[in-house]
């Protein structure tokens, strides 16, 4: 099981004074969607440069222009790129055609899927890579969590890597790992919490057993 910090409303130098701080416990560095829109694939070329060890995942979120879009990333040294499920097959094939090209990762975010099963069928056989289960920050604000659509996506997907985001946090991570899914994603549970340090720690040490 990795860890993925998902590095979402941070500036680029903080970015590094945190990655810095808890790169032991953290596999992969997401390049959030916010992050992404602030500074571009500036961080992404930075990261894979500082930080050779870790993978680099960048959350662009496609929802058209798949290989374009996908490429741009993935020439800036990504390891993975994220495409909204909820798209178009055609922009689904196009990133995962530009991942498997550059030899990495297709990653389709389940955000706002009407009909789970169904849709992760679709995505396994247009070759995704990863399948992350999603709950987005305005559907936690309306108070919902990603656990429910987690089991189901364990129950469902067959080939895929299963990762799982959405408010998790020091408190809910043993609930997360239960499940097993190949990546636990954290964002605010770190970022915002009163020692990220402490905080990583915690999540990485609950995490250890699926290791
Ligand atoms: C929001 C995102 C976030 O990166 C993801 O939800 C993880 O952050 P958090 O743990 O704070 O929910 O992609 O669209
Ligand atoms: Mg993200």
């Amino acid at each position: 099981m990795k860890l993925q910090l998902a590095l979402d409303d941070i500036t680029l130098e903080d970015a590094v004074k945190l990655v810095e701080q808890v790169q032991d416990y953290i596999d992969i560095i997401e390049v959030g969607t916010p992050f992404v829109i602030q500074e571009g694939m500036r961080p992404v070329r930075l990261f894979k440069e500082k930080f050779p060890d870790k993978e680099i995942l960048a959350d662009l979120k496609i929802m058209d222009a798949g290989y374009y879009e996908a490429e741009e990333a993935l020439k800036a040294g990504a390891d993975y790129i994220t495409v909204l499920a909820v798209t178009d097959d055609g922009t689904i094939k196009g990133c995962v055609d530009a991942a498997n090209a550059y030899g990495k990762q297709a990653v389709a975010d389940m955000i706002c899927v009407p009909d789970m099963p169904k849709r992760i069928v679709e995505l396994e056989a247009a070759g995704v890579h990863g399948l992350a289960v999603h709950t987005g920050v305005d559907q936690q604000a309306a108070g919902r969590e990603p656990i429910d659509d987690l089991r189901l996506m364990c129950t469902h997907s067959k080939t895929a890597k299963i990762s799982v985001a959405g408010g998790i946090n020091t408190s809910t991570i043993p609930m997360y790992a239960k499940e097993k899914p190949d990546v636990m994603i954290v964002g605010g549970g770190i970022c915002h919490a009163e020692d990220p340090v402490k905080a990583a720690k915690e999540i990485y040490e609950a995490m250890k057993e699926g290791r």
